[in-house]
C-alpha cells in the first residue's frame, strides 16, 4: 500500500507528530506499505492564486503555481491511503495544511457534471489533536474533512481524534493515547476493511455512472443496471446524504 501523509503542524516533535507517528507504526504493523509523510510547513506551498488553468489540463493537475505542491500531487495521484494531520489552530486545521486543501481544487475538473476528481476512490483519513474539547474547533476539522471525501469521491478511512492535548513530553508518555493511535493504524492497513471500502467505491462509482448515462432519470437508471428502481432510491439516498451529488 502507497502512503502519504501531510502533516500540518510546524511544531516538530510536537503532539500531532507523535500521534501520527503511532498511527504509521500501527499501519505498518498490519500491512506493508511504504509511506511519505510531507511535512507541509517545510514545504514552499502558496495558496491557490485562481488562474483556473488548471481547468483546461484534463487528467493530470496542472497547477500552474511552480512550487512544492508539484511534488505533493504526484505523491498523492501515487497514493492508496491520503492521511491528513493536524492541530486545531484557531477552529480550523493549520494554515499550512490549509494552503495544499486550496491548491486541491487543481484536482477537481469542474467542467464535468459532477466534478471529475483526479483522487476519486482513494482512501482518506484524519489524525487531529487539540487543546480543547470538539465543540472548540476540531468539529469544524471534520467538516472539512468529510465534505472533502465526498466531494472528491473518495472512501473515508475514519479519523483519530485526540482531545484535550498536554504539552508533547505528557503526550510522548500517554501510554492510553499512544495505544489508541496505534490500534487506528492498524483498522487503517487491514487488509479486510480495505477490500470491503474498495466494493463500496466500485459500486458508487457504477451507480452515478449509470445515472449520468441516463440523464439522472431513475427509471432508466435502474434498467440499465439491472436493480429495481426501489433499490436504486435507496443507494441514491444514502449516496446524497454522504454528499454525493444525484441530480444535475
Ligand atoms: C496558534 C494556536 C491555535 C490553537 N487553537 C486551538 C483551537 O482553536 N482549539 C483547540 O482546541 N486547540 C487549539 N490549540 C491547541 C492545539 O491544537 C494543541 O495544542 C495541539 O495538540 C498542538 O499540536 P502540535 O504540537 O502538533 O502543534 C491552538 C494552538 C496554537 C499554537
Amino acid at each position: 500500500m502507497n502512503v502519504v501523509a501531510i502533516q500540518g503542524s510546524p511544531r516538530r516533535g510536537g503532539n500531532t507528530e507523535i500521534v501520527l507517528d503511532a498511527v504509521l507504526a500501527g499501519l505498518i504493523e498490519a500491512s506493508p506499505a511504504h509511506v511519505t509523510v510531507v511535512r507541509a510547513a517545510d514545504k514552499k506551498i502558496s495558496g491557490c492564486v485562481e488562474c483556473f488553468t488548471c481547468q483546461t489540463a484534463k487528467d493530470v493537475p496542472g497547477c500552474a503555481v511552480q512550487d512544492d505542491m508539484r511534488e505533493v500531487y504526484a505523491a498523492l495521484l501515487a497514493a492508496d491511503l491520503v492521511i491528513l494531520a493536524s492541530p486545531v489552530f484557531c477552529w480550523s486545521v493549520t494554515a499550512q495544511l490549509k494552503a495544499v486543501l486550496d491548491r486541491l481544487y487543481a484536482c477537481f475538473k469542474f467542467d464535468e457534471t459532477p466534478p471529475r476528481c483526479l483522487l476519486a476512490g482513494k482512501k482518506m483519513a484524519l489524525v487531529v489533536t487539540s487543546g480543547g474539547l470538539r465543540e472548540h474547533g476540531a468539529a469544524l476539522c471534520e467538516a472539512l474533512y468529510d465534505s472533502l471525501v465526498a466531494f472528491s469521491q473518495a472512501a473515508d478511512g475514519g479519523r483519530l481524534m485526540c482531545h484535550l492535548m498536554k504539552p508533547p513530553s505528557q503526550t510522548r508518555n500517554d501510554a492510553a493515547l499512544l495505544a489508541r493511535a496505534k490500534e487506528f493504524g492498524r483498522s487503517l492497513g487491514k487488509p479486510s476493511t480495505r477490500m470491503s471500502t474498495r466494493m463500496e467505491e466500485v459500486e458508487r462509482a457504477a451507480i452515478l455512472q449509470a445515472l449520468r448515462e441516463n440523464k439522472y432519470n431513475r427509471t432508466e437508471t435502474a434498467r440499465a443496471l439491472g436493480i429495481s428502481r426501489r433499490a436504486l432510491i435507496y443507494k441514491l439516498r444514502r449516496f446524497a446524504k454522504q454528499g454525493y451529488p444525484i441530480d444535475p
